[in-house]
């Protein structure tokens, strides 16, 4: 047999003896809910009016049921914290599903502050609060308001994870704050604004009970013991059999066999390539990173100051626009018309045009036009050398 598959077989017959054993001591809370509509509770969560919190839970979990307005509600304490409204728990994946029991998500985001508790987001995306004066009413008509922070008589409260949104509204409004917010999936917002009132995606690592739920097997403090965690009741039926384990183990065994195989000879046969090989291996790694980078504000290559400052500035004079493009009439950075005595900049390669200030923030962060996304810098191999 082949050391691999020999690994292998051990882990299994580990992980199976391990699984049995504790089977004995059953010594497992009971599930419980704050209501039949409600989500169930167990290890390492558990309700301080109905299970003792000695046995039953871990430091930190602890849940309230809560029956305000003829609303059943299951809340989570967290540390410094109002509560959340628990929606779902997956106690295989470790992840629960929160919201605000008073409905407004959004003001709780403003102050969500997870440092103390166990939990962390799984993903997290950056959003600007805009507060914008009833002024300027017609962003409504483009952007959704806050309903819960709003004074629609006096200011609108706007949300974005746009940075062109950004631009646009931080020339008109105050900025509230810049705060992450966690998403129920990477990049789940692509609009323009959100009014942030869907649940909080959370998770937790410790206590870790994943293998022995999704075992069906359920999770509970050892006797005695401070805070040590075994995995009790898994059921017979759901145990691998010996013959089952062998059978498996062949099946991941060999196939892994086989894949470290070929990595190996691919390896090889790059390094017979010698010195190209891995330049050539260095710069996908590089090509990919950058593209990675490229989907995050915060790690766009933007160009440097000389360079910005370096494109064609034109001052637009009271008798009308002498532009490159004459029915460019309007910047689509702010989405304002240009004004007499107003400092126009132009990209030197499409010629596109946008208010100085505004284009000023933009190329820092990002290198390409914003309408048409060429980079000036493709056109410039001098600039291309003299920035790396
Ligand atoms: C259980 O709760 C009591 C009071 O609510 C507290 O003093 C005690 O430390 C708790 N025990 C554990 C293990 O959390
Ligand atoms: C909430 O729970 C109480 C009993 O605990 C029940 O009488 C009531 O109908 C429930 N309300 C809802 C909306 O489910
Ligand atoms: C969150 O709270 C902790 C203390 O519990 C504090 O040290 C930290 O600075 C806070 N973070 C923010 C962003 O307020
Ligand atoms: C928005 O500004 C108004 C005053 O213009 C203020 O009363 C209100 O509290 C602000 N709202 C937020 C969420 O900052
Ligand atoms: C747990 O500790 C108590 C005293 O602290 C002792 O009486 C009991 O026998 C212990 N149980 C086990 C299973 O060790």
């Amino acid at each position: 047999m082949n050391f691999p598959n020999l690994i292998l077989i051990l882990v299994c017959f580990h992980f199976l003896f391990n699984l049995h054993q504790t089977q004995a001591e059953s010594e497992a809370c009971l599930d419980t809910a704050c209501h039949t509509n409600q989500p169930p509770i167990r290890f390492p969560f558990y309700i301080e009016t109905i299970q003792p919190n000695n046995t039953c839970g871990f430091p930190g979990f602890k849940l309230l049921c809560s029956n305000k307005n003829g609303k059943n509600q299951t809340l989570l304490n967290l540390p410094y914290m109002e509560e959340f409204n628990i929606q779902k728990i997956n106690y295989a994946t470790q992840e629960l599903f929160v919201n605000d029991p008073n409905n407004c998500l959004p003001k709780r985001l403003l102050s969500l502050n997870l440092s103390s508790s166990p939990f962390h987001a799984v993903y997290y995306q950056q959003f600007t609060f805009f507060n914008c004066s009833f002024k300027f009413k017609h962003l409504t008509s483009r952007y959704k308001p806050i309903p819960c922070l709003t004074d629609s008589s006096k200011y609108n409260v706007f949300a974005t994870p746009s940075l062109t949104v950004f631009l646009h509204l931080s020339s008109v409004c105050d900025i509230v704050d810049t705060v992450n917010v966690p998403v129920q999936s990477p990049f789940y917002d692509r609009v323009l604004s959100s009014q942030l009132d869907d649940d909080l995606r959370l998770s937790w690592n410790s206590p870790s009970c994943r293998r022995c739920e999704s075992h069906a097997g359920r999770c509970g403090l050892q006797v005695n013991s401070s805070f040590e965690i075994s995995c009790y009741n898994v059921p017979p039926t759901q145990g691998i059999s010996r013959g089952a384990s062998y059978a498996i183990a062949i099946s991941i065994g060999v196939p892994t066999l086989l894949c470290f195989i070929l990595i190996l000879s691919w390896i090889c046969s790059n390094l017979r390539y010698g010195i190209h090989g891995w330049t050539w291996a260095r710069d996908t790694v590089a090509d990919f990173e950058s593209l990675l980078n490229s989907q995050q504000y915060n790690n766009i290559l933007g160009l440097d100051k000389p360079t910005i400052e370096s494109y064609q500035k034109i001052v637009i004079g009271d008798d009308g626009i002498h532009l490159p493009r004459p029915n460019d009439k309007t910047c689509s950075i702010c989405l304002s018309e240009y004004m007499p005595k107003e400092t126009v900049k132009t990209m030197p390669k499409c010629e596109h045009c946008f208010h100085a200030q505004c284009i000023d923030e933009w190329l820092p962060l990002n290198s390409s036009c914003p309408i048409c996304r060429t980079s000036p810098t493709c056109l410039l191999p001098s600039e291309n050398l003299a920035q790396s």
